[in-house]
């Protein structure tokens, strides 16, 4: 990872590092350490590295707990039928907590010679809802693989080649056993995962430097599975611990940040994050479980998708693609016939980083002066066409005028074709919506100005078929688009 791309998490300052070795902030000084070459940013990474040796004592104890309960099961059972199931299952935690121990290795070396830190929150910081032995399911979900994460891969692959316009770097936000980072890193100059647990990511990058990787799976009555390492090398990847609503990256840097199965993230955050790491144009890809955001009533559960899509929308992102994907969570019926599964119907969605984030649905309401000074660009993912059409019925002759959304057609009125194409084409990246409008008025369109704002207003809040580009510093001529004095009389072409 070039370290000219990072930033410091606490002051936002350069990064420096040197090889192998620690990466430390040029301005405040902090100093991130780096464990088999995986940099740590988090608020206190000494106190944080201890809190990820926790994680080792919670799985001694629960194996310890269930050996005492299933123990004395046995001594008053001998001759149970649940005698070979408990010796699979104690046999299973108790290989999962060596692999455990094994891969948190180079923390323990790391560690040696300094005392620990007690601090809560670094403690808590680091807890990401999922033990190791629930995270060993996703390594096998990945690289077994399952059908239903080779499918989900294609999607993210089939977005990433129809629309993704740069393939300098990706970033994979919570990479967990990284599987998708591995799959799409050899469309990208490198691949950045990024994930809160430092064991999963110890655990993907022994597995992805050609060790094979035997784990048992909880959900699958502890029955074993071994998993092969990819048969493809890694390409560029680089792998950081580090809070996904504080990434270590700079401001518009990522051509593309993929999440997956991402629910419990505070959802707002890191759509602010991924916005500020996103380059100009770049893609946010998501599969997930509906989010609920900020404020949304609990009862109700997460949002469905077009819900979704236009939060998503105000914040910033224009939508590429979305649909409803069907998805089997953790299938883990071919080492346990009995586990069964969960098929569930989730998001995916592909969103480009509009370049204007503060533009929202208010700016038009308000009439907002700042809006005249927006540069709007037309949204070219949604494939924008007017038609004039006739249609020959022998019995008549029919003249339709048509507007083209992507794969849909909607009947237009005269009127508003040549309002629309009037102002489809003036939007040129160019202009300024105030030039926009001098411009519709100089063919004759004389729309007032709060109509014309209502108008543009729609198609990008409603439809998403206008972006903008951040306004630059041009000086502003005396604008006449501030006044209040009532609007003209519109007068329109029939
Ligand atoms: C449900 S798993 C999904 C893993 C992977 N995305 C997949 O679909 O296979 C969630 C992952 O997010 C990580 N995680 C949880 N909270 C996080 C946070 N705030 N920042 C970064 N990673 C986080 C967990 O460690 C875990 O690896």
């Amino acid at each position: 990872m070039k370290s000219k791309h990072m930033q410091c998490i606490g002051c936002g300052s350069e990064i420096a590092s040197h090889g192998t070795s620690d990466y430390r902030c040029v301005s405040c000084g902090m100093t991130f350490p780096s464990i088999d070459g995986i940099g740590i940013f988090l608020p206190k990474p000494m106190a944080s590295l201890f809190g990820f040796l926790d994680e080792i004592e919670s799985a001694q104890f629960a194996f310890e707990k269930t050996q005492a309960e299933l123990g004395e099961y046995l001594d008053q059972n001998p001759a149970s039928e649940l005698s070979a199931r408990i010796r699979k299952t104690l046999s299973g935690m108790e290989c999962n907590l060596r692999l455990l121990k094994q891969q948190c290795a180079p923390i323990q070396n790391y560690l040696n010679g300094f005392s620990r830190q007690e601090d809560f929150l670094s403690w808590a910081s680091v807890q990401t809802a999922y033990s190791y032995n629930h995270m060993l399911g996703y390594f096998y979900q990945d690289w077994h693989p399952t059908a239903d994460f080779v499918s989900a891969t294609s999607l993210f692959e089939r977005v990433i080649l129809e629309h993704c316009r740069d393939k300098a770097s990706a970033v994979v936000l919570g990479a967990g056993a990284c599987g998708l980072l591995h799959a799409i890193s050899g469309h990208f100059g490198q691949a950045i995962g990024i994930d809160l647990s430092l064991p999963t990511l110890l655990t993907a990058k022994d597995l992805m430097a050609g060790n094979p990787l035997t784990v048992h799976i909880e959900k699958a009555a502890w029955n074993e599975a071994v998993i092969s390492p990819p048969s493809k090398p890694p390409y560029n990847l680089t792998l950081l611990v580090a809070n996904a609503m504080n990434v270590p990256l700079k401001n518009s840097t990522a051509s593309v940040v993929l999440t997956q199965h991402a629910p419990e993230f505070n959802t707002v955050r890191l759509m602010g994050e991924i916005h500020r790491i996103l380059a100009p144009d770049g893609l946010w890809i998501n599969l997930s479980p509906g989010f609920i955001f900020p404020g949304d009533p609990g009862v109700l559960g997460g949002r469905n998708l077009g819900e979704s899509l236009s939060y998503i929308h105000k914040r910033g992102f224009s939508l590429v693609d979305s649909r409803i994907h069907r998805f089997r969570m953790h299938d883990f019926e071919s080492i346990n016939r009995e586990s069964g599964t969960v098929e569930k119907n989730i998001h995916f969605f592909a969103a480009r980083k509009s370049t204007v984030l503060d533009i929202t649905a208010n700016s038009y309401k308000s009439n907002d002066p700042g809006i005249w000074q927006a540069i709007p660009k037309m949204a070219d993912e949604q494939m924008l066409s007017l038609i004039q059409r006739k249609t020959f019925t022998g019995v008549r002759i029919e003249n339709r005028m048509e507007l083209g959304i992507r794969d849909y057609l909607l009947p237009i009125g005269g009127t508003y074709y040549h309002i629309a194409d009037a102002l489809f084409s003036s939007i040129d990246g160019k202009r300024r919506l105030s030039e926009v409008y001098d411009n519709l008025l100089a063919q004759q369109i004389t729309l007032s100005e709060s109509e014309f704002i209502e108008i543009v207003g729609f198609l990008a809040m409603e439809c998403g078929i206008i972006n903008y580009h951040a306004t630059d510093n041009r000086l502003d001529k005396p604008s006449r688009y501030l006044s209040t004095e009532s609007p003209p009389v519109a007068s329109r072409h029939e």
